[in-house]
This record gives C-alpha cells, structure tokens and sequence, in this order.
C-alpha cells in the first residue's frame, strides 16, 4: 500500500512581550490559520527569546504574558486539535541545538542582522542574548525540519539567516537539516503604526495612538484608528495615497476581504474620516470573536495547561529525533 505523502511542515512563533497587535495578527497569524489542514503546523510562544527584552525582568509577568499568548493563538483560530501549540521553554531541545548552532555562526553574520542594529542601539545595555537571538530563532525553525516559516516582513532575514545557518551545518558535518523558506503576505507583511505610519507597528513603541491591540475595548480601537495619521488632501488610490492612508487601506483589505481597487473607489471623493468610521467597523468585526473566545480560555485555565502539555509532549518527540541527527553528526556524545 503506498503511504499519504508528508505534510509539508510549519512552524512560526510569537515572542510574548508586550501585547500582541493587529500587526501580528495580519501578518503571521491569519497566514497560519489558513494553512491549518493543508500543513502539519507547530507554532511555539517563544519564551526564551523574551529574555532578550530587557523590560522582562519580572518572572511573574513574563508567565502570564506566556499564557496570555497561547490563550490568543487558540482565539484566533489556531485550533489546537489541527495544531501543535506549546512553550519553547518546555522543550529544551531549542537551547541545546541553539549552543550547537552559535558554534557552527559565523559572528560576522549576527552583526549584520538589522534587528539586532537596531535594538542594540535602542538600548544602552545589550545582553549578548540579543546578538545570538537568530540562532536560537534558527534551532527553534530547524528542530522541526520544518518546509515553510509563515512571518511577517520583518522576520525574512531571520529565516534566510536560518537557512544558511543550516546549509553551512550539512556542508560540515553532511545531510542533517531541511532548509526553510519564509512565507509572507502579499498585503499586510508590515502593517505600519498609526500614529507613525513610516515605522512598523511594534509592541515595544510606547503611546496609545500607536497600535490597536487585539485586547483592547472597542473605545480604545476606535480612538487610535480616528486619530491614525493620515494627511490633509483626499486621495485614495492605493499607489499615489499618503503611508497613512496606504496603512489603513491595507488593515481593511486584509480584515474584509474586499479588494484595495474596491475600497478605494468607495471612498474617492470623500474624507478620510469616511474610511477610518467604517474601518473601526470592520475591525471590530475582527476583534469581537476573539475577545470572546479568549475570556473562555481564561476562565478554563486547566484547558490551556492540557493543550500545552499534549503541544510540549508531541514537540519533544520530533525536537529531540532531529537534535540527536544533528548532535551524532557533528561528533557529539559516543555513538
Ligand atoms: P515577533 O514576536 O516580533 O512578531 C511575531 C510575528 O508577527 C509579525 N509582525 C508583523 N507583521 C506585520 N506587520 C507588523 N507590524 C508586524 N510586527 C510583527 C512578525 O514578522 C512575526 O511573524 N523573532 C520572532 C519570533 C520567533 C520566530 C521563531 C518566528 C522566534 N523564533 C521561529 C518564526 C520562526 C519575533 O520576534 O517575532
């Protein structure tokens, strides 16, 4: 009998500082609920890579904001029955192929990832955490043999980086990882912040006018869409339209379903605050299930502890195949 040929593989992860977005959301998590039954899907609240954020000192906090996360995946949409949900930290595979993987980077590599430019420069103390954050990022992707990396546009270097990671390890040491590819929305791979729609919406940014949460009230949601920078003329079609209004027509693409031509043809003609009112709405739409779904996984926390200990159970056993591959490959350990 000729055997179902394999899923191809997922895997993607959400580190859990701050609060996640509708950046977040657009960008990676309607990407995996999409794919939920066509690929074998592993997605990991990525703990480990929170110690990295200097603001997540507080054992307390950094736990609850863990739990926060996993409980939102399952709200919007990721079915832990069509997914394997779980904590990195629960699996310590990820750290022990990570010191493997350091070993085999060139640090030449670390110094050129824009990210850790950028962080670096924000903060006036670095842990060398931050400088290896990629690595880790790669044993989490790599431990899965993992085909596709659903991410935003921000993360593309990070999973390149990944790949090359892995090619440079079978070329040492022979055949051991699967090389990944990203996948990144055709629109929505960067959804911009409100308040400054030339820079992404971030969960670290400060202000209120910045991002909608997926958390936040409906007041809140509607306050930081109709004060959203937008500018003083009244065009809507998407190539010649200010990054504002670019941003908001690409946050209503996305969520409705509707074309950009068509949305744009609606408002022409009109203001912006025509779009923002009805933009509110079709967030909204968005939002309200997941809001609710969420209050449901909170209320029932020994649900969510059975889900992350089955996602952690089935996690360990494809984590620890492929690190033992790559621990016997390069020479560790005595068989
Ligand atoms: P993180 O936690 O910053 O973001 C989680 C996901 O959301 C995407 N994203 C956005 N997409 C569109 N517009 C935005 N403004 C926006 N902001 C964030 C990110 O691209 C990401 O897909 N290093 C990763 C976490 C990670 C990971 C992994 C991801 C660790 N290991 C392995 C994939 C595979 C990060 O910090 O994402």
């Amino acid at each position: 009998m000729s055997q179902a040929p394999r899923k191809s593989r997922v895997f993607s992860g959400v580190q859990p500082s701050g609060s996640l977005h509708i950046g977040n959301y657009v960008g990676a998590l309607t990407q995996w609920r999409d794919i939920l039954d066509s690929h074998d899907c592993i997605f990991c609240v990525v703990d480990l890579h929170a110690l990295t954020v200097p603001e997540n000192v507080d054992p307390k906090a950094l736990r609850a904001k863990s739990r926060e996360l996993a409980a939102l995946y399952m709200a919007c949409g990721i079915d832990p029955e069509r997914a394997t949900i779980f904590l990195q930290s629960e699996v310590t595979a990820h750290a022990e192929l990570a010191w493997v993987l350091t070993c085999t980077t060139p640090l030449s590599w670390l110094h050129k990832m824009t990210q850790f430019k950028s962080k670096a420069a924000a903060n006036e103390a670095v842990g060398s955490g931050l400088l290896c954050y990629p690595v880790l990022q790669a044993a989490d992707i790599l431990l899965y043999d993992t085909d596709v990396v659903p991410v935003g546009d921000d993360q593309v270097q990070h999973i390149e980086l990944a790949r090359n990671i892995a090619s440079r390890f079978n070329h040492l040491f022979g055949e051991t990882f699967v090389l990944p590819k990203h996948k990144v929305r055709q629109a929505g791979a960067r959804i911009m912040g409100l308040d400054e729609p030339t820079a992404k919406m971030s969960k670290s940014a400060s202000g209120t006018g910045h991002a909608i949460y997926l958390l936040d009230s409906p007041k809140r949601v509607k306050k930081a869409i109709m004060r959203a920078k937008t500018d003083l003329g009244c065009e809507f079609r998407f190539d010649e339209a200010s990054p504002g209004v670019r941003n908001l027509i690409t946050i209503y693409e996305v969520l409705s379903g509707e074309s950009r031509e068509v949305i744009s043809e609606r408002y022409e003609g009109r203001g912006y605050g025509y779009l923002k009112k009805d933009l509110v709405d079709v967030v909204e739409a968005s939002l309200a299930p997941i809001r609710a779904a969420y209050a449901g996984y909170t209320d029932d926390p020994a649900e969510l502890d059975r889900v992350l200990d089955a996602g952690a159970d089935r996690a360990r056993g494809v984590a620890q195949s492929v690190l033992s591959r790559a621990m016997r490959n390069a020479g560790l350990g005595r068989r």
